[in-house]
């Protein structure tokens, strides 16, 4: 099933869900992507005439039958693999953005979900032009995913006619001769990665901030100061860097993300600055005390994919 983005495919996920049963709660484990409560929460469908919607619940009894379960596969922020709460595989929904080479290492046993949600945003960085995809096992549920699909008119024949030349594009032979771009997006991130690595050195703490994810690595740095402060401000006042913070995950504002699929050139400034930042001194100084939501105004480079904040 195709839909606008893997955004427009997980709605068509969650109406189909909503109309094909009532009372059903969408479980996600934290950290998460930020986007999901909202699409929860607006779905509705009307079911026999009755208007029935889902519930983003965290704490939602895995076991139960109307439980279903948004697994981000690898999760943005933190870059990890984890396995499902819920162990019936009917109930959960794989968010498999992220799964290209570039961000991960792909599984030796591919991932066999019931429901699969790929799109061009993460594949290629086409994320402007708005295509995502899903494979789904169960008949009923891709049929609403359509139908969800075809209220809008479907997904632009621009927009499909533009991926199928840039999927064309990079299985080419130029591309591949120079040794394929997958290839090619995996040593940069791994160089990039690499580079954070040996800042944080071996212990990956420096100034007391802890590189969380140098292991599952990813498409995003993710940190975690360790003595509680507020972590977006450190980056954004210290390291002149601006990040998301922890709380928009569904954790504190002890952690941060910085957005790591960016230009070379932001990268190396971040890395450069990141340097700068860790032979200035020894430890935090006082003054980033935890402010719930704090925007504050900082002297910072933009790091972000210029589509909003969503990602
Ligand atoms: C986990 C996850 N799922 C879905 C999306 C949405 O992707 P798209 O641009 O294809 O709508 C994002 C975007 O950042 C994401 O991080």
């Amino acid at each position: 099933v195709i839909g606008v983005g893997g955004t427009g495919v997980m709605n068509s996920v969650l109406y189909a869900l909503a109309t094909l049963g009532f009372n059903r709660e969408v479980l996600v484990q934290a950290p998460y992507y930020n986007n999901y409560k909202g699409q929860v929460e607006n779905t509705m469908s009307f079911v026999n005439g009755t208007m029935n919607g889902l519930k983003f619940n965290l704490d939602a009894d895995p076991e139960l039958h109307t439980t279903f379960e948004i697994n981000t596969y690898p999760n943005n922020p933190d870059g990890r693999k984890r396995a499902p709460l819920v162990s019936d595989p009917s109930r959960v929904i794989y968010d498999c953005v992220y799964n290209w080479p570039q961000y991960t290492a792909i599984d030796e046993d591919p991932l066999e979900g019931d429901i699969m949600i790929f799109s061009a945003s993460k594949n290629t960085g086409h994320a402007g032009t708005r295509l995502g995809w899903a494979l789904v096992k169960d008949p009923e549920i891709a049929d609403k995913m359509r139908e969800f699909v075809a209220r809008s008119l479907g997904v632009s024949i621009d927009t499909q006619l533009r991926i199928y030349s840039v999927l064309k594009s990079i299985n080419s032979d130029f591309v591949a001769e120079k040794s394929g771009f997958y290839d090619w997006g995996s040593s940069t991130m791994n160089d990039r990665f690499d580079q954070v690595d040996s800042l944080f050195g071996e212990s990956g703490v420096m100034r007391e901030i802890e590189f969380v994810n140098r292991k599952e690595r990813g498409a995003y740095v993710w940190l975690k100061c360790l003595k509680g402060i507020d972590c977006q401000r450190v980056l954004r006042e210290e390291v002149f860097v601006e990040g998301n913070s922890g709380i928009q995950y569904g954790v504190g504002g002890e952690y941060v993300r910085i957005q790591f699929m960016a230009r070379s050139v932001e990268i190396e400034q971040f890395l450069i600055s990141l340097k700068n930042f860790f032979e200035g001194g020894d430890k935090l100084g006082r003054g980033y005390e935890m402010r719930d939501g704090d925007g504050g105004e900082g002297r910072t480079m933009g790091m972000g994919m210029g589509r909003g904040g969503g990602c």
